[in-house]
């Protein structure tokens, strides 16, 4: 490399040409995945207090929601359900009439194949304790869970998802639902892993919306401890041997550095989510007039893709497509 003055790297900055030429990362609608909520029994569809713009939606102003993202040229959309009847085990998640496998029909009707349709698969919405899967004592117990999660993933595929998400952090939860998924003939049904999803103080907002908050305890002894980026990668591993199509990486912003070492790892599609507490905290500062929501939104959308993400699931998805478009 020349030095200066012959060397000088502010040519390249001058115009907005210049500048758009000579970018490294592109961001684009078709990189965003949008979480929706969806309960069942609403009337109307309920604003989420922590979350300006976002609803906990009916059947039908899901459908709407959902057009008007993939008009806008979203990848995709990422579906939690709340359903009205809870108990211990979470079974409604496995009904093949429950709010998420109709919210999944009602949708795919709408959008056909040109949008994804990816189904969250956990428990923590469906149990009256709220914890991610079947309880022994005070403790998850791991193995009947990811029975269940099997059970959910081939009621979800016939349904008629494109693709679903376990997030419930169990061991052995991808080879679970990857046997499921194949003995109910739906070995063409793809899993994104949520391989590396941290005990995170960022998803407070996330269980308003989805009401799925622990009642007692905390997720600690199932989801990853923060200082650990190792223990992600082997996470990781499991999973692709398990059978993960794609690897996702979360909350996204705190663990960029997470989200390149599994890039880097196992250059698999990966995934990043922008979760709650991160748009909360930027809708937050925008309201205050401390920030500029556009500007800061696509900084941080750019700089998850600058970390190695190929898709973002983020509540920002419907505004940035139309910045971008
Ligand atoms: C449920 C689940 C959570 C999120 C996605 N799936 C909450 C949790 O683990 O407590 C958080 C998403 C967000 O905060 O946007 N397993």
């Amino acid at each position: 490399m020349s030095s200066f003055p012959d060397f000088r790297p502010r040519r390249l900055r001058r115009t907005p040409g210049l500048r758009r030429a000579f970018a490294e990362t592109s961001l684009a609608a078709s990189d965003l995945i949008a979480p929706l909520f969806v309960k069942e029994g609403l009337s109307d569809a309920a604003p989420i207090g922590a979350m300006p713009g976002h609803h906990q939606h009916t059947l039908e102003s899901l459908v709407k929601e959902t057009r008007e993202l993939t008009e806008r040229g979203v990848a995709g959309v990422i579906l939690f359900g709340i359903p009205e009847r809870k108990d211990a085990q979470g079974s409604e998640a496995w009904n093949d009439d429950g709010i998420i496998q109709r919210a999944v029909r009602a949708v795919k009707d709408e959008v056909g194949d040109e949008a994804v349709v990816i189904a969250d698969l956990c428990l923590c919405e469906y149990t009256d304790h709220g914890h991610c899967g079947f309880l022994d004592g005070d403790q998850v117990d791991n193995d009947p869970t990811i029975e269940a999660y099997g059970r959910i993933a081939a009621s979800q595929a016939a349904a008629g998802a494109d693709m679903v998400a376990p997030s419930g952090m169990m061991d052995g939860q991808v080879k679970s639902i990857r046997r499921a998924l194949d003995a109910g003939g739906f070995d063409h049904v793809p899993i994104l892993a949520y391989a590396a999803k941290y005990a995170s103080s960022f998803y407070g907002p996330f269980r308003e919306a989805a009401e799925g908050a622990p009642r007692f305890g905390d997720r600690r002894s199932y989801q990853q401890d923060p200082p650990n980026v190792d223990e992600a990668l082997r996470e990781a591993a499991l999973d692709v041997a398990e059978g993960a199509d794609a690897l996702m990486v979360k909350p996204a912003l705190p663990y960029l550095d997470v989200l390149r070492a599994v890039k880097d790892r196992f250059r698999y599609p990966t995934a990043a989510y922008n979760v709650s507490g991160e748009y909360s905290m930027l809708m937050a500062a925008t309201e205050r007039g401390w920030i500029d929501e556009r500007a800061a939104t696509l900084e941080t959308l750019g700089s998850i893709r600058r970390a190695g993400a190929d898709l973002i699931l983020t509540y920002h998805a419907r505004k940035a497509a139309e910045w971008l478009n």
